[in-house]
């Protein structure tokens, strides 16, 4: 049996007979000679077939439509004008699969890739986007693990809300209509420190946002991790070694990736090699007003624009901790020292990408949970099982969660958040 090797391993040989298989990235040719640019998960590679060594297949390769897919062997040899620098001469090859004529050609609109997306996912861009994507969340549960944290897991089903009920998607549950998609582990996450003590998932989490931005999807996978005896220094502390851990996984592993999305990767260095910016909310409003020419009422929640300017000043990540209670969730510690704000923080990406972590310290007290959420219009008695954390051993904890996508639309320098999952899904996209 024939022996295939990755383009990349062919490239790293660059002389001598291998044997490839993938499908034909860009084909162009004459009468006597047929150029193809074959493409697999690994590389690509110029292929070059001569009509005088194929006599009797030349209508064939003449023919040879993009996409096509197929194996072939031959000899290896420098090119300096082929796009890696090698350049096989084919002896052999057998077609595979044929192709039709392939819709994606250069120039399409964002709507027709987005209609096509299942073949768009071919691109040497979204390639790329998707190899880094596969790294990312392999450094998640690499630096949870590495610190001793339990993977454990909530419903997605839930009965409850956790950040705000306008935006929960309603499930028909055999018909009944009080049961949502999980918009977070949080409350089925804190009963099982009692039993783990540090625990993290990597699932999707489901917003029925009326958000049309660059930054949000309807269904995006989250990050997400809880842990007993916290403080909330700590809670910070966590939110930025993953990040660092996260980011120079990436830039160990693809600047080729990297290369390919134009993006620089040099933007990334600061924010593995310098501590996080940390201000409070009240910080954050003093120097929008002195070095951004921002007003921002004390007591309103940091809109897009803000959060953007505030960024743009650092080349790191900022945590903006001690929100005013009324714009936070009911379950973030009141602070001891000033009861209006709560130990809550947000981690800005750099570069104007915005809110990429929202964690906190959770209210210890039992009454106090139960009051904040009846201002929000909740029926205390659908949480008992969840205020039974604070009744029997509660130990002062918290956590965060961190949007995958929204970290690999920074670390990718992406326009929008849509490029960073294979099937985006928006208020107006659920298909295909
Ligand atoms: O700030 P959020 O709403 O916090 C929580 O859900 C907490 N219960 C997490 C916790 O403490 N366990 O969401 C956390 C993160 C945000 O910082 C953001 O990165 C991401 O989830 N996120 C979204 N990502 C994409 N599309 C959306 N619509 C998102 N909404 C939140
Ligand atoms: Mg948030």
């Amino acid at each position: 049996m024939t022996e295939f090797i990755s383009i990349q391993k062919a490239l790293e040989q660059g002389a001598g007979k291998v044997s490839i298989r993938g499908w034909v990235h860009r084909e162009r040719g004459s009468s006597k000679i047929k150029f193809i640019v074959l493409r697999d998960s690994s590389d690509i590679i110029q292929c070059v077939f001569l009509s005088e060594d194929f006599p009797s297949q030349w209508d064939e390769i003449d023919h040879l439509q993009v996409e096509t897919s197929i194996e072939l062997q031959g000899e290896l040899h420098e090119d300096k004008r082929a796009p890696s620098g090698y350049e096989l001469r084919v002896q052999s090859y057998a077609v595979i699969g044929t192709s039709d004529k392939y819709p994606i050609t250069k120039d399409q609109s964002v709507e027709f890739l987005a209609d096509n997306r299942h073949l768009w996912l071919r691109s040497q861009r979204m390639i790329a986007i998707l190899k880094i994507r596969s790294t990312v969340f392999q450094a998640i549960d690499e630096y949870f693990k590495k610190e001793g944290f339990y993977e454990y897991h909530s419903p997605i089903f839930q009965a409850v809300q956790c950040e705000g009920g306008s935006d929960l998607f309603t499930v028909d549950y055999f018909g009944r209509k009080d049961v949502f998609l999980g918009q977070t582990w949080q409350l089925y996450a804190e009963p099982a420190i009692f039993a783990l003590e540090k625990i993290y998932t990597i699932s999707p989490s489901f917003r029925a946002e009326k958000s049309k931005t660059s930054r949000h999807l309807t269904e995006y996978w989250h990050a997400e991790m809880e842990f007993a005896w916290a403080d909330f220094k700590q809670i910070q502390d966590y939110g930025e070694a993953l990040l660092k851990h996260i980011v120079k996984a990436v830039l160990d592993k693809h600047q080729k990736e990297l290369a390919i999305l134009e993006r620089d990767s040099k933007l990334l260095e600061p924010t593995i090699e310098k501590p996080f910016i940390r201000m409070t909310y009240t910080e954050a409003l003093k120097i929008l007003q002195e070095k951004c020419e921002m007003e921002v009422p004390w007591g309103k929640d940091l809109r897009t624009i803000e959060e953007e300017k505030l960024t743009q000043l650092y080349d790191v990540p900022i945590i903006v901790t001690h929100y005013p209670k009324k714009v936070k969730a009911f379950y973030m510690t009141e602070d001891p020292e000033d009861p209006r704000v709560v130990q809550g923080c947000d981690f800005l990406a750099p570069e104007g990408h915005g809110e990429i972590i929202g964690g906190s310290h959770r209210e210890p007290n039992l009454e106090k949970v139960k009051e904040r959420l009846i201002e929000d219009g909740e029926d205390p008695l659908e949480y008992e099982f969840y205020l039974d954390t604070r009744r029997y051993g509660s130990v002062p904890h918290g956590g965060f969660g961190l949007g995958v996508e929204r970290v690999i639309k920074w670390i990718c320098g992406l326009d929008s958040i849509k490029d960073a999952i294979p099937f985006p899904r928006t208020m107006e996209r659920y298909k295909p």
